[in-house]
């Protein structure tokens, strides 16, 4: 009776040395001559060079190895052997395959090894994310999900998710989605779970959601998307302070945890990682208008009351290898639910915390009202229809204390992890202001 193979992943090749084994995959790439081959064998896992000798081989077998076309389907048996010389320390000496879709001469896959320029890569997202470059940055992502996930989860915070449906601006009425609900009403995708947040908060005391949020942004950055993740935590009884220390503990356990599992990723994508293990606590904590100081001197053209754009960003934030947290920006440029400092009201109790190497704002968040006419000022002040926020006046009715926290944008986060110059590649599919497929 033949030896049986088992069926393995080729992340776990190392652990399968001198097996025989079965693995299933895709063809990425092939190098021949007459009498070997070497077919690039990708699984979703990771990719593994397969040695296919004439000699050792059924001919029909060897012929079809030596004629696969890129990215065919494929079920090859062999034994697994270590080559140090070898991507990932270990080869596949081919046994027997089995191809299970030819990609036919006719109809090539259209991504070849040369240079695509990004709109041809864009338009074909969904057979682009088979590369080995985007293959590494949505398992950084998947790990970023997950650490943030375990941070939270660990730290005595309930997951409460928020309505995308939503009948209110969080986040200011220009950047609203609107969407035709049933007899004729209007209502909007969410900007921000945070309203809903403050009231879960309320519940259970230290709450996050965690979805995609959307913004209808004209802009055309390499920051903004129109369909993003954001992850939101909230807590009852809590200052700005307190929301400076949970954002910074949670960035320090992020960026550690990629840094401990996806290293391969990293290294795929030819990230500079000593950047990375610079950020460790404490970050640096500056004031608005500190920041505007220093800007000037820099040669920014800001005046204080002016909120920062993208250059700005970039300018204050090289002067520190770590995040920058800058705080107490003018009211007037803040959403309208910022609780005011109490010794300068003109200035709002929020934070954004400013990524290095010019990746920008990764968090945003604060301490919000908890004085009911102060909320109904700011609302009339805001042109924000009452009625929509009557729930969201009861939290002040009913028990209200100081409470706050932030949003991080999962994508922004991404593209700093892994050094990208553009937040398209960080999510599967990008929606922006002219990118609506695939
Ligand atoms: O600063 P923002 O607008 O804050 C809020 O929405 C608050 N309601 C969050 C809260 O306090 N619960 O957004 C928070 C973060 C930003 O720092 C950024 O990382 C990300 O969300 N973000 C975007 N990411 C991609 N594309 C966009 N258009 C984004 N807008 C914001
Ligand atoms: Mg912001």
């Amino acid at each position: 009776m033949p030896e049986s193979a088992a069926r393995i992943t080729i992340e776990k090749a190392g652990s399968h040395a001198g097996e025989l084994v079965e693995i299933a995959g895709w063809l990425y790439n092939l190098r021949k001559s007459g009498k070997i081959a070497f077919p690039l064998l990708r699984d979703g896992t990771g990719i593994l060079q397969c040695v296919a000798v004439k000699s050792s081989l059924d001919e029909a077998v060897f012929e079809s190895l030596r004629n696969l076309t890129q990215e065919s389907s494929l079920i090859v048996r062999g034994r697994i052997r270590a080559e140090p010389r070898a991507p990932g320390g270990y080869e596949l000496d081919v046994e027997g395959a089995e191809v299970v879709q030819r990609v036919p001469e006719a109809t090539p896959y259209p991504i070849t090894p040369k240079d695509h320029g990004t709109d041809f890569l864009m338009d074909h997202r969904h057979l682009w994310l088979r590369s080995k470059r985007q293959h590494a940055i949505i398992r950084v992502r998947h790990e970023v999900i997950r650490a943030i996930r375990e941070y939270f989860d660990t730290n005595g915070f309930t997951l409460v998710d928020t309505p995308i449906f939503t009948p209110a601006a969080c986040e200011g009425t220009t950047t609203l989605f609107e969407v035709d609900y049933f007899n004729d009403e209007k209502v909007y995708l969410t900007q921000s779970g945070q309203l809903y947040n403050e009231a879960n908060a309320m519940a259970f005391g230290k709450v996050y959601c965690f979805g995609p949020t959307f913004r209808a942004e004209k802009s055309k950055t390499r920051r903004h998307l129109t369909e993003f993740w954001m992850v939101e935590p909230e807590m009852a009884y809590a200052t700005l302070d307190d929301v400076k220390q949970v954002a910074e503990e949670l960035i320090v356990f992020v960026v550690g945890r990629v840094l401990e599992n996806r290293r391969v990723e990293l290294e795929a994508l030819e990230r500079d990682v000593s950047k990375l293990e610079c950020v460790k606590a404490p970050f640096p904590r500056i004031s608005y208008d500190e920041a505007v100081e220093t800007l000037r001197k820099k040669g920014s053209a800001i005046e204080w009351g002016g909120d920062f754009g993208g250059t700005d960003e970039t300018l204050l934030s090289e002067d520190y290898d770590r995040p920058v947290m800058v705080d107490r920006y003018p009211s007037q440029i803040k959403a309208f639910y910022f609780q005011p400092d109490p010794v300068r009201p003109e200035l709002a109790l929020g934070v954004d915390v400013l990524a290095p190497e010019g990746y920008g704002e990764v968090i945003g968040g604060g301490q919000r009202i908890h004085d009911l006419e102060l909320l109904e000022k700011r609302l009339d002040e805001h042109n924000l229809p009452r009625e929509a926020f009557e729930w969201y006046l009861d939290l002040r009715r009913y028990g209200s204390v100081p409470h706050g926290g932030f949003g991080m944008g999962v994508e922004r986060f991404v593209a700093w992890m892994c050094g990208l110059e553009h937040i398209r590649e960080t999510i599967a599919y990008p929606r922006m202001l002219y990118r609506i497929r695939p």
